[in-house]
């Protein structure tokens, strides 16, 4: 039986009349990494600012890591989560160790434990520069491995991260990634917002929001076999201008750099349409990717 760390049912975030989550129900088991996909507004920060007790939903039951949100008392769970927030992580004129000698102060932490996890925390990372570095004086890769670090200090079951690659190179986002998993492997559970459809690959499972909703949930691999069966496939022109796939004929027909992605209608005699286009185009059977499903359920909408 899994062990549910995050159990959301039927909770709403209105700010006025304008209702920025609305109705969601989910949960997260421990151990999971679990992504949350959005444009931007659909409503991926407030969730998490929920969740982290940072904002009383407006309806609905939410309980994190054994506590059950009661209007006022949401501090109780600001001990029990790290968050690292989507812009402000650390203070950058403070040194490295000033940042977490005031997260340690935050938190209460003794000196010895504080000292003890600061240790493990830098060798996890490998930071490997002076501890009186200025944050704003680190690589942005490095500052944001160090800002996980800060958020993880009180050791919580649960860390929520909000676009934490967000900025970095891709190396750095690479290596962010690797750092995310050791974490779920020790047993965190990671809950974790991005843009970049690479790294929600990597997400035991995922929930895709549009304007305040949840449009589906499930692992990625679910995620493209349920939107697109094992219909998609990618072509690549032999020649200058070749002849387009027939419009009615055609679901999706997205480009990805020099080649596309195609899907046929149901009810299509697929075989047909194939062997007219394989004149003009290199065809291969293809997985969906999850950006497939991505402008599928989440884009082309408002918001
Ligand atoms: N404090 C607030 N007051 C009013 N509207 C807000 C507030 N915070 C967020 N919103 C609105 O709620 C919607 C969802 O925002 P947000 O959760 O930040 O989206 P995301 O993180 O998915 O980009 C947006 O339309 C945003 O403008
Ligand atoms: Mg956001």
């Amino acid at each position: 039986m899994k062990n549910i760390i995050v159990d959301v049912k039927n909770m709403s975030v209105r700010f006025g009349d304008f209702v920025a989550v609305r109705n969601v129900s989910f949960d997260v088991a421990s151990g999971e990494i679990f992504g949350f996909l959005g444009a931007n507004g659909a409503g991926k920060t407030t969730t998490i600012r929920v969740l982290c007790g940072l904002l009383p939903a407006s309806s609905g039951t939410v309980i994190v890591d054994n506590v059950r949100f009661v209007p006022g008392r949401e501090n109780q769970i600001k001990k029990k989560v790290g968050y690292m927030s989507q812009r402000f992580t650390l203070y950058d004129d403070l040194s490295v160790r000033e940042n977490f000698d005031f997260v340690a102060a935050l938190h209460q932490l003794d000196e010895d434990i504080y000292l003890l996890r600061r240790q493990k925390l830098m060798d996890f990372i490998g930071f490997d520069s002076d501890l009186r570095t200025l944050v704003k004086n680190l690589p942005s890769g490095i500052k944001q491995q160090v800002a996980l670090c800060a958020a993880l200090l009180h050791d919580p079951k649960i860390i929520f991260l909000d676009e934490p690659t967000a900025g970095v190179s891709p190396r750095a986002r690479y290596r962010f990634w690797q750092l995310i998993q050791e974490l779920a492997r020790d047993g965190k559970t990671v809950f974790v917002t991005t843009h970049y459809m690479d790294e929600a690959e990597n997400c035991h499972r995922i929930a895709l929001m549009r304007a305040g909703e949840i449009v589906a949930i499930d692992s990625p691999y679910e995620l493209k076999r349920k939107t697109f069966g094992d219909t998609m496939f990618r072509l690549r022109p032999k020649v200058l201008n070749p002849m387009w796939p027939i419009p009615d004929v055609v679901d999706v027909w997205q480009p990805y750099g020099m080649t596309y992605h195609l899907k046929f209608r149901d009810g299509v005699d697929v075989a047909r349409q194939l062997r007219r286009l394989r004149r003009d185009w290199d065809i291969v059977q293809i997985t969906p990717s999850l950006e497939d499903v991505f402008v599928r359920l989440v884009e082309g909408k408002n918001r």
